[in-house]
C-alpha cells in the first residue's frame, strides 16, 4: 500500500513508533539523543549483542524498547561515520525504502530525519519519501480482499525535519515524480486483456486534467499519413492501433519542444513469427517504452515544469492471424523507404519508424528520445542494471547518463556503425527488419536511426529494466517504472527556463 505522507518539525515523540538513524559508530542525531535518554545504554547493548552494526541499509528492530513507552524503535544504519555527511539523493531514495520495508505491519511511524550531525537538507527528506512511496507500490487490484493475502493497510509516514516548509515544497515535485513512476508501473503490470491498445489510449487521455493536450490518431488517419509500417504490426489484431499525442506547454511559446517517443506493443506473440510459450506472459510488458513516456508526461505536468514536450507513443498489438503481415512482406513506412519483414517478432522497430518519423517532421523537436522493450539482446548483454543506449549525439547521451547516475535509472552506450547498418541491408527492399543473429541490438538501433535525421536523438533499449526487474529497496519487482525519474531529472538539469 502507498503510504500517506506528511512532514512536521523535527521533535521528540514518546510514543508509538519511531524510525532513527544511526551510524556504524552508533553514534546518533541530538532529537533521537533525546528521546533515548530514559532508556541508557540501550542502542550499546543492542548493538553488543551483534545484531546491529550500522551498516547502511541495515535495521535494528526493537519492539517495546525497555526504559521507553513507544511501541516500537526502528534504527536505520547509515555507514560508515565518516561518510554520512555524503550519502545523497539515491542513498536517501533507497533508505526511505528500507525503512518502509522494515515497518512491516506497524500502521503509522515518526522518522526522525536527521543526521548524527544533525540537520539534513530539506530535498533530501523528499526523496527518502519518494523512495518510501515507491517501496510501498503493490499491483494488488486483481487480488481478492480476502484471506491471508489482503493487502496490506495504509501506512502514515510523518516525517520530522527541521526545515518542514521547505520539505514540503520539495515533496510537490518528488511526489510528482513519484506519481509518474507508478503509473508507468500500474501500466506495465496490467494484463493485456484489460489494457488492450483503446484502453491504453484511455488512460493516456486522462492525462488531460493535468494539462496535458491529447491527441489520438487511428487507424483511418494513420493510413492517410501512409504509416504502413506502423499499421502492418497491428494488422493480426482485433484491437486497433492507436498513435497517441501528448503535449506538454509548459515553456515559453516559442521554445522549441523536446520529444519522447515509446514503443507500446501491449502484447507481444511475435506474430506469424510467433515466440515459444515458456515465458510469453511477460509480453504484456512490451509497452514499457510507452508506459515510461506516458509516465513521465504525468510527471511534468503534475510538477508544472517549465518545458514544452512532447510525448508519443504508438499502441498496437502483435498478433497471428488470417490477416497478419507475414515473413517477406514488403510494407513501405510513412518516411517512403520499404521494408522487407523477415520476422514479425521484430516488430517494435516497425511500430517506432512511423512515430519516430512522424514527431520530427511535424514538431521539428530539440530533440528525440525513444525508449523500448526492444531487444532480448539488450538482456544478454547489460541484464537488468542499466539501460542500453544508442545515440547520434554525444552531448544529450553524456547528459543522459549523469541523469542516470542521479536518479539510479543507469545507462549504458552501446556504438552505431556503418559496418552494422549494412547489415540490415537486403536485396529485396531498403531495408530488412531484422540483422541476423550477431549484434541484436545494436542492428534494431541501426534500423531506427534510418528514420531519423539530423534531430539529435537517443534510443534506449528498456527490455531488461522495465519488466522482468529485480527487487530493490524501491521496488518490489518486475515493473519498475524505468525511465520516468531518469527522463524527468534530464529535462529538469538541461531544458528548463
Ligand atoms: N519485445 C521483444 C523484445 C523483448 C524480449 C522484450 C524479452 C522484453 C523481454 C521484441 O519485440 C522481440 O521480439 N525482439 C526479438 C527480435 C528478433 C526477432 C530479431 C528478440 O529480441 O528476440
Ligand atoms: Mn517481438
Ligand atoms: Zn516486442
Amino acid at each position: 500500500m502507498l503510504p500517506k505522507i506528511s512532514f512536521s518539525k523535527l521533535s521528540a515523540p514518546s510514543k508509538g513508533t519511531v524510525v532513527i538513524f544511526a551510524d556504524d559508530a552508533l553514534n546518533i542525531g541530538p532529537t533521537a539523543s533525546g528521546v533515548l535518554s530514559a532508556a541508557d545504554g540501550l542502542l550499546t547493548r543492542a548493538a553488543g549483542t551483534g545484531s546491529f552494526t550500522g551498516k547502511v541499509n541495515t535495521v535494528l528492530d526493537l519492539i517495546a524498547p525497555a526504559g521507553l513507552d513507544l511501541d516500537r524503535l526502528i534504527v536505520v544504519g547509515l555507514g560508515k561515520a565518516s561518510a554520512v555527511a555524503d550519502l545523497g539523493e539515491t542513498d536517501w531514495t533507497a533508505l526511505g525504502g528500507v525503512v518502509m520495508g522494515a515497518l512491516g505491519s506497524s500502521e503509522a511511524a515518526e522518522i526522525l530525519f536527521e543526521l548524527p550531525s544533525g540537520d539534513v537538507e530539506a530535498d533530501l527528506a523528499a526523496t527518502f519519501a519518494m523512495g518510501a512511496k515507491l517501496r510501498g507500490y503493490t499491483f494488488d487490484r486483481y487480488k481478492s480482499k480476502s484471506g491471508d493475502d489482503k493487502p496490506e493497510k495504509v501506512k502514515k509516514l510523518s516525517i520530522g525535519v527541521s526545515d518542514a516548509k521547505a520539505a514540503k515544497k520539495a515533496w510537490e515535485t518528488a511526489d510528482a515524480i513519484s506519481d509518474g513512476t507508478l503509473l508507468a508501473r500500474d501500466l506495465v503490470n496490467e494484463p493485456a486483456n484489460v489494457l488492450t491498445t483503446l484502453e491504453f489510449a484511455k488512460r493516456a487521455e486522462e492525462l488531460s486534467k493535468l494539462g496535458v493536450e491529447i491527441e489520438i490518431l487511428d487507424e483511418k488517419a494513420m493510413k492517410k499519413l501512409k504509416m504502413y509500417s506502423l499499421l502492418g504490426v497491428a494488422q493480426g489484431s482485433e484491437h486497433p492501433p492507436r498513435l497517441v499525442i501528448m503535449r506538454w506547454n509548459g515553456g515559453k511559446k516559442d521554445d522549441q519542444p523536446v520529444a519522447f517517443i515509446g514503443k507500446g506493443v501491449v502484447f507481444d506473440t511475435g506474430g506469424i513469427s510467433i515466440k515459444p510459450a515458456g515465458g510469453m506472459e511477460d509480453m504484456k510488458g512490451d509497452m514499457g517504452g510507452a508506459a515510461a513516456v506516458t509516465g513521465l508526461m504525468h510527471a511534468l505536468a503534475a510538477r508544472k515544469a517549465k518545458a514544452n514536450v512532447i510525448g508519443v507513443i504508438g499502441l498496437v498489438e502483435n498478433m497471428p492471424d488470417g490477416r497478419a503481415q507475414r515473413p517477406g512482406d514488403i510494407v513501405t513506412a510513412m518516411s517512403g523507404a520499404t521494408i522487407e519483414i523477415i520476422n514479425t517478432d521484430a516488430e517494435g522497430r516497425l511500430v517506432l519508424a512511423d512515430a519516430l518519423w512522424y514527431t520530427q517532421d511535424r514538431f521539428k523537436p530539440a530533440f528525440m528520445i525513444n525508449l523500448a522493450t526492444l531487444t532480448g539482446a539488450i538482456i544478454v548483454a547489460l541484464g537488468n542494471q542499466h539501460a542500453g543506449v544508442f545515440s547520434n549525439n554525444d552531448e544529450l547521451v553524456g547528459r543522459l547518463s549523469e541523469a542516470g547516475e542521479a536518479t539510479d535509472e543507469k545507462v549504458w552506450r552501446l556504438p552505431l556503425s556503418k559496418e552494422y547498418d549494412k547489415l540490415i541491408d537486403t536485396p529485396n527492399a531498403d531495408m530488412k527488419n531484422t540483422g541476423g543473429r550477431t549484434a541484436g541490438s545494436i542492428t534494431a538501433a541501426q534500423f531506427l536511426q534510418r528514420f531519423v535525421n539530423d534531430v539529435p536523438w537517443v534510443h534506449i533499449d528498456v527490455a531488461g529494466t522495465a519488466m522482468s526487474s529485480p527487487k530493490t529497496e524501491i521496488s518490489k519487482g518486475w515493473a519498475s517504472g524505468f525511465g520516468v525519474r531518469l527522463l524527468d531529472r534530464l529535462v529538469r538539469e538541461h531544458y528548463e527556463a
